[in-house]
């Protein structure tokens, strides 16, 4: 499959209906995902931007045949030296070994990591340009957005930004371009992307923006790395993505809990009827943490203003998916939500003050910084507390 984005380019990517898990098994892709590769024609001179990830790279190399002859490859540019993008460059310089590898000066030393290849980098900055005869391709360091290595570019008279992994999806489609899908899949993927991936830099994404908006570069298509071209209206995402780089909170609260004799789910369930009673305009939901895909609870997370945490004492501890998405929310460096603990035990219960001093480590403002203790599976009279306990969150979030 190819396709043409305009007159002067084609996109020779490849989309992957099967993708389940991005970045090993860290990451769920519910839709799949695409990886894109675009063939940039100017009047004089051809660019090939970016490849595709590593297990489609025998079938990206005879397809871009059939698009061109590699040798007519005048340029590479590498706006990322991840994986999914640099993947099928062994493939493709084994055939045009001396052609030119535009990238950062972070990205040669990435690229050198993964491939150990002498291949011939030219390391570019802001503001480096490549003239294609006609047109030029204008260079944008973008680093921490989200590698050290990561680029963008913007081809002038066709007026097409090439962000590389900003403003992508993980979203496999026939159609390409963000007019033509359907537009709740495209936004749910859209802002899982960024909660999962984009949340820690937060503050460069508002920066990075600012600085190429400053450029008052006319941009008639945004075409990322990854998911539909924004083709319509599109600084629409640019848009989204100054909203979710601000601090992003809906009027919304997520209980998250795991359970094992179903003590701390009746907790939780206590807790959100309290939050209710308090508070009836917020959105409340509800996920067991050991039965719901954990990218799409950090979404949830992203969303919400406050978070309500629970999980039995095991030995000692929690249980094991709740410290894992408390690692997972660490690393993302959430701001400005609250945050309470709950959790039911029989004897040691340590797993309330674990909670809370998990929630407060991963920069969590804590309403209640001892949480709520439950003794063995709740009873009336702790079903009531738990209800106040909500209560007093409800309040906290008003
Ligand atoms: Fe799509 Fe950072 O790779």
């Amino acid at each position: 499959m190819s396709f043409k984005v305009n007159d002067n380019v084609t996109w020779v990517g490849k989309v992957d209906w099967e993708l389940r898990k991005f970045h090993g098994e860290e990451l769920s892709t519910h839709k799949g995902s695409t990886y894109n590769s675009y063939l940039v024609r100017g009047k004089e001179k051809t660019a090939l931007i970016d490849t595709v990830w590593r297990p489609f790279a025998e079938e990206f190399v005879s397809n871009l045949k059939k698009e061109i002859d590699l040798n007519e490859i005048d340029y590479i540019v590498a706006n990322h030296a991840e994986i999914d993008h640099s993947g099928s460059l062994p493939d493709l310089l084994r055939e045009i070994p001396n052609t030119p590898v535009f990238c950062s000066k972070a990205g040669i030393k990435s690229l050198s990591g993964h491939y150990h290849q002498d291949w011939n980098f030219q390391p570019v900055k802001t503001g480096d340009k490549l003239d294609l005869g006609g047109k030029e391709l204008v260079f944008i360091e973008a680093k921490m957005l989200h590698w050290p290595d990561s680029m963008f570019c913007y081809l002038t008279e066709d007026n097409l930004l090439f962000p590389n992994d900003a403003f992508g999806q993980h979203y496999a489609s026939e159609h390409m371009f963000n007019d033509l899908v359907d537009q709740d899949e495209l936004y749910r993927e859209a802002i899982k992307y960024y909660a999962n991936i984009l949340t820690p830099f937060s503050s460069m994404v508002t920066a990075k923006i600012k600085e190429v908006v400053g450029l008052e570069l006319p941009v008639d298509m945004i075409c990322p790395s990854h998911g539909v071209i924004w083709r319509s209206d599109p600084l629409q995402i640019v848009n989204k993505y100054m909203e979710w780089a601000d601090n992003y909170q809906e009027n919304q609260v997520t209980l998250i809990y795991d359970t094992m004799w179903e003590g701390t789910r009746r907790a939780a369930e206590a807790v959100a009827a309290g939050i209710k009673e308090a508070n009836d305009a917020i959105t409340i939901k509800l996920y067991n943490a050991g039965r719901t895909d954990t990218n799409d609870i950090i979404t949830e997370i992203f969303k919400s203003k406050g978070i309500v945490v629970g999980s039995p004492t095991i030995n000692k501890g929690v249980l094991h998916s709740i410290a894992a998405l408390m690692e997972m929310a660490k690393g993302l460096n959430f701001k400005q939500k609250k945050a309470s603990a709950f959790g039911c035990y029989g004897w040691s219960g340590e797993s309330a003050k674990l909670v809370s001093e998990m929630l407060d480590q991963a920069g969590f403002e804590l309403i209640n910084k001892d949480g709520l203790k439950m003794l063995w599976n709740p009873d009336e009279e702790a079903i009531a507390a738990a209800k106040a306990y909500g209560r007093e969150i409800g309040s906290a979030l008003s």
